[in-house]
């Protein structure tokens, strides 16, 4: 199907913030996406217009059954100028394979990315060029359709918004300290856990709370059945670096396929370091750290980048990582990726969608 994208320019621009206040998610560019799906018709009417607060009826299902879908994406600025997305394509796969799990009509890909490109065109001013600096980019779809009946919406809107970011960590490229959780869990196979959907995110919030309270970043996920094999981290997939070799949760059904996650693993092979893709037990961790093998541990993601984990507490029995200090091997994938996505490292591996 061939859509015809509608682009109302913004009269006002908004000011823009110095990039170290940027944080995460705080500010928003001028223009954002919008197109409707209506049952019967499909998707229809994509129109790029000034950002703007949405009209819902109070009923609209996502409110109620938290029908929606999103994604994470990131456009950066490279030295001579030139603007450029990470691996766009590997997002509206999985934004479908969300779309799919959630009952939520497919969306066109290769039109979302053309959308995308006018719109970070649009907003060219807004991408920030400062290190650790990016304009993030958030599509999401929500049902709204306005009907307290808890089945499938009829109607919903695919927007894109984008907000220039740091880092999203307080603590920077600084190592992490990060909580096992003993009590919560966030999803079983079968589930919605490898769906980026908002009721994962909001489950989390509790023991992510909790944790925050203790003095941690994030928590660590162990599966629903045994809970003992490693998950996710609340917004990072994780790595860990036993004994020289690189090992990560396999994709069980229950975690996210994650961007970086198979951006990590890609330059870990391209590198010849020998990754495994398998299940990995807190035990086994526990066991590393005991005996001195527990080299590295990182969490990956397109919000956090390459996050190295300093501290692991589990069921009270503290691992310090690498003296919790950055591991070579984390700090060398951070300064490759971001030299890649910044422009400044060769894109060996063809990653990079310029744009303009
Ligand atoms: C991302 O990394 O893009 C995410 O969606 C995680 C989110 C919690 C910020």
């Amino acid at each position: 199907m061939t859509y015809k994208l509608e682009i109302e320019l913004s009269t006002q621009k908004k000011q823009k913030p110095a990039a170290d206040k940027l944080g995460f998610g705080k500010y928003y560019t001028d223009h954002m996406f919008i197109m409707d799906y209506h049952a019967g018709e499909g998707w229809v009417n994509p129109r790029i217009i000034p950002y703007q607060p949405l009209t819902l009826d109070p009923a609209a299902k996502v409110l109620h059954y938290g029908q929606t879908v999103f994604e994470g994406l990131k456009a950066y600025r490279t030295p001579d100028g030139q603007l450029q997305l990470f691996r766009p394509q590997k997002n509206f796969q999985r934004l479908n394979k969300s779309n799919d799990r959630l009952s939520i009509p497919a969306i066109d890909e290769e039109f979302a990315l053309h959308a995308l490109q006018q719109l970070v065109l649009a907003d060219q001013d807004w991408v920030p060029e400062e290190q650790g600096t990016s304009l993030y980019i958030r599509p999401f779809i929500i049902a709204t359709e306005s009907s307290l009946g808890a089945t499938s919406s009829t109607d919903y809107q695919f927007i894109i918004i984008m907000s220039p970011v740091g880092s999203y960590y307080a603590e920077g490229i600084h190592p992490v300290k990060i909580y096992v959780e003993p009590d919560y869990i966030r999803a079983v196979k079968g589930g919605v856990g490898f769906a980026k959907t908002a009721g994962n995110y909001a489950a989390s919030l509790k023991a992510q709370d909790d944790a925050a309270a203790k003095g941690f970043a994030q928590v660590l996920w162990l599966d629903g059945v045994h809970r003992k094999y490693i998950e996710e981290v609340g917004s990072m997939n994780v790595f860990f670096k036993i004994a020289g070799k690189v090992i990560t949760p396999a994709l069980n059904g229950s975690i996210l396929d994650g961007v970086v996650r198979n951006s990590i693993i890609q330059l870990l092979k391209h590198w010849n370091v020998p990754v495994e893709e398998r299940a990995l037990s807190i035990d086994e961790v526990y066991e590393a750290h005991k005996s001195g093998t527990l080299e590295e541990a990182f969490g990956t993601g397109t919000a956090a980048v390459i996050s190295p984990i300093g501290e692991l507490n589990w069921d009270g029995n503290q691992m310090i990582i690498n003296d919790g200090m950055t591991g070579e091997l984390s700090g060398k994938l951070y300064s490759t990726l971001t030299g890649v996505q910044n422009g400044t490292v060769e894109d060996e591996l063809g990653w990079m969608v310029k744009l303009g």
